[in-house]
């Protein structure tokens, strides 16, 4: 298979809408630039595993730009956006395989063919490439020479994988890096996955009771934006520590058992499998929407909501009805999918500018050190993440205060006193 996209006469449509992301990531931009005078990345194979939108192709390119030889594939079967993949083939010649609503097998068929150029090295978003190499494919992992995992549920399983001792290559998890989770996680899942829910149902969210499960980086992020749109927002957590912190930052926090009673829209983005249940859905109220954007579509039990259905019916696009045997009808959105990436673009490119600039440079940062790194999940090197804030800081105009020789010599003695 060259490539697997839905329709190549869609690659107008998503080369103009890669460009309109590129003017929204300077960073990137700027490392591309470098890359292209350096070559860092001469001739090495990379196979990627993304959400194939319009940043991640842009992230491609500058991968192309540094000499790379790229492969890509999608880290979720709803998430393609069938225009960008179609540009990406006609136009960049980089393999693509993935169609938006592809179904699990073929999902499966498209890692194995994004990695039949033998990569050296991996680049994953919730590790399912990873994993196909390390039980499908192994013959291959003697060529690895190192990769990198871009989200909290990737990298959960790469350290399960490096704790058992199985993990044959080093990985970076970009994911770690502050200029990664503080923004992406926060910012971008905050905004793109009310944009998700919004988009797929047109509802207004003022007024509404909207339960988050789940209050990490993401989780923050969704119940801020939900409460700036006048929401009464919800918390449901399981660490006290970021119950406490809900609590603190003013949303009410209860059990999963309590909300789903009062509950109009239900977001789950804990990571976890099973936080919405059939004893969930039982007492949920009729009409109530429910939706997931953490990685995996696990974290509401969708089996259990179609056993106890009586009825279900497709109501709009990624909007599907189901009637219980009381006669409540609740509303699944996109399949129990990530709902930012599926209903809507996922996230904004000036927020990715800043995830896909970790990638690029801790790609280029493994090629110079894979030599002297264990089969380990290594967070991204402090000077990069620095780096990146800078050079945010300084596209956005934004300018900040110094340390003095004098301040930086106090900050680090002890002498001085009241
Ligand atoms: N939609 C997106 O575009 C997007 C972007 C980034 C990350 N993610 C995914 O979102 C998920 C969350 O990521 P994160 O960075 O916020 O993780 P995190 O570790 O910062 O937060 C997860 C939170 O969920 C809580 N939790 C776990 N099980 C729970 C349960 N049963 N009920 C209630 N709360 C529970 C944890 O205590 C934790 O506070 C992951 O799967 C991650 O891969 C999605």
């Amino acid at each position: 298979m060259e490539y697997d996209v839905k329709d190549i006469g869609l690659a107008e449509k998503g080369e103009l809408r890669i460009e309109w992301a590129r003017q929204n990531m300077p960073v990137l931009m700027a490392i591309k630039e470098r890359f292209e005078k350096e070559k860092p990345l001469a001739g090495i194979r990379i196979a990627a595993c993304l959400h194939v939108t319009t940043e991640t192709a842009n992230l491609m390119l500058v991968l192309q730009a540094g000499g790379a030889v790229v492969q890509l594939c999608a880290s979720n079967p709803l998430s393609t956006q069938d225009d960008v993949a179609s540009a990406l083939v006609k136009n960049h010649n980089i393999p693509t395989f993935a169609i938006k609503g592809e179904d699990n097998d073929t999902y499966y068929q498209h890692i194995v063919a994004a990695l039949s150029n033998s990569p050296q090295v991996t680049m994953d978003d919730g590790a399912d490439l990873v994993s196909v190499l390390h039980s499908k494919l192994t013959k291959l992992l003697d060529h690895v020479i190192g990769g990198t995992e871009e989200t909290t549920t990737g990298i959960i399983r790469l350290r399960s994988m490096a704790a058992d001792k199985v993990l044959r290559y080093p990985i970076i998890a970009v994911n770690d890096a502050n200029t990664k989770h503080m923004f992406d996680n926060r910012y971008g899942t905050g905004q793109s996955t009310i944009d998700g829910i919004i988009r797929a149902t047109n509802t207004l969210l003022a007024g509404q009771r909207v339960v988050v499960a789940g209050y990490g980086w993401c989780g923050k992020g969704v119940s801020q934006r939900a409460k700036g749109l006048g929401a009464h927002v919800i918390v449901a957590e399981v660490n006290p520590l970021a119950a406490l912190e809900a609590v603190m930052d003013g949303f009410e926090v209860m059990s999963m058992d309590e909300a789903a009673k009062i509950g109009n829209v239900f977001v789950t983005v804990t990571g976890n499998k099973g936080v919405l249940q059939k004893r969930h859905f039982e007492s949920m109220k009729s009409g109530a929407i429910v939706c997931n954007s953490g990685h995996f579509n696990v974290e509401i039990d969708i089996p259990a909501l179609e056993a106890m259905s009586v009825g279900r019916r497709k109501m709009r696009d990624f909007v599907e009805e189901f009637t219980t045997a009381d006669g409540r009808k609740l509303y699944l959105l996109a399949d129990g999918r990530l709902v930012n990436l599926s209903a809507a673009e996922g996230h904004p490119a000036m927020v990715m500018d800043m995830s896909f600039a970790n990638q690029a440079l801790s790609v280029e940062y493994l090629l110079a050190n894979a030599k002297k790194m264990e089969k380990q999940v290594y967070v991204v090197p402090i000077r990069i993440d620095q780096e990146i804030a800078k050079l945010k800081l300084a596209t956005m105009g934004v300018k900040i205060d110094h340390l003095s020789a004098e301040q930086e010599h106090y900050l680090a003695s002890w002498q001085e006193g009241t």
